[in-house]
Order: structure tokens, then sequence, then C-alpha cells
């Protein structure tokens, strides 16, 4: 293989992304079928991929800072490697009316989850970075090395993730934030009864969501 063309199966699996992609964007039938492509050769790919790949390889190697390598962006499908130094949380964020396979290709991390008690006021909100925002009980799940797991286009998707070894993880995200949707950040305030959490949002930019958070 010449090196310069990279590993052949992350070739494939943006290949199969766009094939997902098209699909997804006509709510063409075989959505389903083609996600689940996606997903299984999501399942092929390791973090060895990435080492190999010339495109990649330096940023794997300097992994003392928060970094992110786009593998593919078209504007509606977008492939991102995240890279998490030890200690590292990247906070609280939506995903609206997005599909995403997320892959921990090495390490683990812990995802946070929540949801907005009233989603539907939120984000038909025009002015919704100035109130408050509830949001229900956060669960907690530990995501270990080579889990693959999946966000539906349905639910607005609110998570966090946090890193206490150090992980890498690869995102296929389609339906890509737009400036019209947004990618919100939410940072608890008060605990309210019954594990509401009162929270405030903030509109996500391109340079704040490439920030590195440090540690926690
Ligand atoms: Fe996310």
């Amino acid at each position: 293989m010449d090196p310069s063309l990279g590993d052949s199966r992350i070739t494939h699996l943006v290949r199969l992304a766009q094939k997902a992609a098209e699909s997804l964007r006509g709510d063409a039938a075989d959505t389903p079928e083609l996600l689940a492509q996606v997903e299984a050769q999501l399942r092929l790919l390791s973090i060895e991929c990435f080492e190999n790949d010339p495109r990649f390889a330096e940023a794997l190697v300097n992994n003392s800072d928060f970094d992110q390598c786009q593998v593919y962006d078209d504007g509606y499908l977008a492939i991102t490697l995240m890279l998490f130094p030890k200690a590292h949380s990247y906070p609280l964020h939506d995903h609206p009316q997005m599909t995403v396979l997320t892959k921990v290709l090495h390490g683990r991390c812990v995802l946070t989850e929540t949801s907005l008690v009233t989603p539907e006021q939120f984000y038909g909100n025009p002015d919704r970075y100035t109130d408050f925002v509830r949001l229900q009980r956060f669960e907690e799940t530990l995501k270990l090395e080579g889990e693959v797991s999946r966000l539906d286009r349905h639910s607005p998707n609110l998570h966090a993730l946090t890193s206490d070894q150090g992980c890498v993880v690869l995102d296929v995200m389609f339906n890509y934030y737009t400036e019209e949707r947004p990618c919100s950040f939410f940072y608890a305030e008060e605990e309210g009864p019954e594990g509401v959490v009162w929270a405030t949002a903030r509109p996500g930019t391109a340079e704040f969501m490439a920030l590195d958070w440090g540690g926690h």
C-alpha cells in the first residue's frame, strides 16, 4: 500500500459513511441498512489504522493536549478523531437532529448523558440562550476501548465526555451543525428537586469547540 494514500480501512469507512449520508439526506428506505454497514466497518477499525496512517500518526504521538483531527468533512458528514489527554473533560453539549456513531479507539472514558426537560421549548425559543434551562438527572456510563455507540437524530443528545487516563475517540457525525442549528453548551448551575438540574446554555462557535478545555 502506498503510505500517502492512508489506511484502506479508513478510506472504506469514509465511502460507506458517504453512502449513508446520501441516504439520510433523502430520508431513503435503505438508511438503517447503510448505517449498520458504517457501524460494522467502525467495529473493524482500531487505533493502529490511524497510527499507521501518515495523516494522523503525528497527532497520536503528541497526545499531551486535547486535539481534534478532521478525517472527513463535507459540511453534512463530518468524521473526527478526538484525542483526550489524561484528566480531560469535554463539556456538556448537544447534537440536535444529528445521527452520531462513536467508537472508543483507545483507552476509556466516562460518558455523561442527560436531556432537556422541555426540549421543544428550548429549540423553539429564539432567545434560548437568555433563560435558564432544566436538565434531567445525569447518567454516567464507562465506555471501554472497542465500544461503538450511536446517537439518534430524533433526540437532542446532550452529553459530556471525561477521560481519566486519556483516550482516542472517533466520531462519525451525520447532519452536522449549521449556523441555524448550532451546537449548544450547557453549564449546570444549581440542583433542583428530583434530580433536575438548572443550567445555562451558550452557543458553540467553531473556535470555541476546538479549544483546549484542560483538566478538571
Ligand atoms: Fe458530542
